[in-house]
């Protein structure tokens, strides 16, 4: 059984074959793909985002097919960066950037008023074209200033709920023990296990 995981980052397509190749399932990343296939993400939430990637991944290649969509939800701010998190300061899509953002635009509040999420849903199609989805979230706030030299999108700004540290000062392990997409991982998983055939 093989299974498509719409990522190409290494990180991400490790986390998801280690779950799944215990139980006998081949996992792919879209760099093993001969052609590439190019999904604009211009959904309005991270499902449809989600959906979207895996039909055209299923659509184009018959592989059963996993994908996802996350982002970073911040309450005073309606719910931005959201769907624009990686694009968050524009098209250049820095992180930097996008942490100078929002460290700007939550200038002069504290406490509550810094709460904040992380957000991932996945969407599973399997080979016969069932499909389910499932979400994770990892709540917590958005610090003062950076923390942390782990930088990978606003690591070094989001100290999970109940913790001191940023997720930049996190190893990566332990990262991915609580992450939003490890949840939302772990919540999809049984819904996937009896479409693996
Ligand atoms: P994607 O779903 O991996 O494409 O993530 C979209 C954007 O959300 C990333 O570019 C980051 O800015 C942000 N993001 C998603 N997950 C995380 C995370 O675990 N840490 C920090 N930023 C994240």
């Amino acid at each position: 059984m093989t299974l498509l995981f719409a990522t190409g980052n290494g990180g991400k397509l490790r986390e998801v074959a280690a779950l799944l190749e215990d139980k006998g399932v081949k996992v792919l990343g879209i760099n093993d793909l001969e052609d590439s296939i190019e999904v604009i993400e211009d959904g309005d939430t991270f499902v449809a985002n989600a959906k979207k990637k895996a039909r055209t991944l299923f659509e184009a290649t018959g592989y059963a097919v996993l994908a996802d969509d996350s982002g970073l939800c911040v309450d005073a701010l309606g719910g931005a960066p959201g769907v624009h998190s990686a694009r968050y300061a524009g098209e250049a899509k820095s992180d930097e950037a996008n942490m100078e953002r929002l460290l700007r635009e939550l200038s002069g509040k504290e406490g509550k008023e810094r709460s904040a999420y992380f957000l991932c849903s996945m969407v599973f199609i399997s080979k016969r074209g069932i499909e389910v989805d499932a979400a994770g979230r990892l709540d917590g706030e958005i610090a003062l200033s950076r923390r942390g030299d782990k930088v990978f999108g606003y690591d070094p700004i989001f100290i999970p709920e109940g913790s001191r540290r940023t997720l930049a000062e996190y190893s990566l392990e332990e990262k991915n023990k609580i992450s939003h997409r490890k949840r939302a991982l772990s919540a999809i998983l049984p819904l996937i296990l009896p479409h693996l055939n």
